[in-house]
């Protein structure tokens, strides 16, 4: 049979093929082909099998050598707010000189600082900064997105970040989804309750035809839980959250009742908000480059496991909590700092992550029928990943069967 591309002589294929999502012990099971190959053809994996099945049955026009590397689905990043302007390594000093990002936020800093810069970049200018985050997060192995706004606070702020999004996603032909999330701080000279209702109204009208879910900052100095409610409740999109990250606040509760898709960061969950997300089988992501980033505590990702949920892992990548954009780097920081493995990181990463964005059918493993975005690590076993903390292994990556790359 005919095929655009085979690929062969890879050590590990790691095809998360099997339970969509993985839960518990699920989770520790990558369905590794040793030798694995595939064929592609359209951009689609047309078969899945050891080298010596897909090259007996597949005429190829190229041949990919993996030269004895780990061949890894694309990871999938399902919390990032990578559209922005500007930069905020200002308040990084003031951090490290003892402020708290709390006390920036309360002081009128913080997102509202990006919500300036980022009101005043035209829509080209926001367009070329995020082009460059996002190109970073695909050399890294990062193949398909979540993007939120939320550093407008007005109506055609938070249109042009979702319209730069949804170009960016026409342009680089990745897997993604937008987030409407006008609910991110309040600006000032606003009276909350004014504000709450122009999220509601007018925000929400002009970017809803350009999302695919709502996202509310539900946590102390910022939403209260009534107001996550009214938000979300009316707005005909799916619900994620930012919940529990500062204090508990009973935001993984919250989550579960609104029947959200997913509750994120989720430092200070209690044991009762993760067996509520679990009934509710609302994904419960980790972000543990935040906590890392700003010295806090770091979420109970084994409770959650243990406690029947669906767990995610993602980057947060955004100008004020974590600037760290690469996937294979927070899989490392949820092994070590987390307690996840190897495996269970990877699992969360990929396939779970897929599922919480709802690109479970396209995404996230190496499967007959879905996009043929992988990556190839030169690591001969996907445990030197997060062992190699910090060490640039991804070689190439392939999103629709052809090799991203761009002119630097
Ligand atoms: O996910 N927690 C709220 N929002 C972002 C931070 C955004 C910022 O500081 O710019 C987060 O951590
Ligand atoms: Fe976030």
């Amino acid at each position: 049979m005919k095929a655009d591309l085979i690929l062969r002589n890879c050590s590990e294929l790691l095809t998360l093929t099997g339970p969509c999502p993985r839960k518990g012990s699920q989770m520790d099971d990558l369905a590794i082909i040793k030798n694995g190959s595939f064929a592609v053809k359209n951009g689609i994996f047309v078969a899945v099998g050891t080298e010596s099945e897909i090259v007996s049955n597949y005429e190829p026009e190229t041949i990919i050598d993996a030269n004895g590397c780990c061949v890894l689905p694309g990871f999938v990043d399902s919390h990032a707010h990578i559209v922005f302007a500007g930069d905020r390594s200002a308040e990084f000093e003031m951090r490290l000189q003892g402020a708290t990002y709390e006390e920036i936020m309360a002081k009128g800093g913080g997102i509202l600082n990006t919500v300036n810069a980022t009101r005043l970049a035209s829509y080209e200018e926001l367009y070329t900064q995020s082009a460059e985050r996002l190109k970073a997060m695909i050399k890294t192995g990062t193949t398909a997105f979540e993007m939120k706004s939320g550093y407008g606070l007005e109506a055609n702020a938070e249109m042009k970040m979702l319209m730069v999004a949804k170009k960016l996603i026409h342009d680089f032909g990745v897997e993604a989804k937008t987030t409407f999330m006008g609910a991110h701080a309040i600006p000032k000279n606003i009276d909350r309750n004014d504000f709450v209702s122009l999220i509601k109204g007018e925000m929400l009208y002009v970017c809803k035809p350009y999302a695919d879910f709502i996202d509310v900052f539900c946590d102390k100095g910022a939403f209260t839980n009534e107001e996550t409610e009214e938000i979300v409740k009316d707005s005909g999109l799916p619900v994620r959250l930012h919940a529990d990250e500062l204090a508990d606040t009973g935001g993984a509760s919250l989550a579960a009742k609104l029947g959200a898709v997913s509750a994120d960061h989720l430092i200070g969950a209690s044991d009762k908000g993760f067996e509520d997300m679990a009934r509710s089988g609302t994904v419960a992501t980790f972000l543990p480059g935040t906590s890392f980033f700003l010295g806090k505590p770091f979420a109970r990702a084994k409770k959650a496991i243990e406690s029947g949920c669906v767990v995610a892992i993602a980057s947060d990548r955004n100008p004020g909590s974590c600037t760290i954009q690469s996937m294979p780097f927070i899989v490392g920081l949820a092994c070590l700092k987390l307690g996840m493995t190897p495996a269970q990181a990877i699992s969360a990463a990929t396939i779970n992550a897929a599922y919480s964005i709802r690109s479970h059918d396209r995404v996230g493993s190496i499967e007959k029928g879905k996009r043929a975005d992988f990556v190839i690590y030169d690591v001969e076993s996907y445990r030197m990943i997060p062992y190699e903390l910090g060490v640039d292994h991804a070689k190439m990556t392939f999103i629709k069967g052809k090799e991203a790359s761009w002119p630097d």
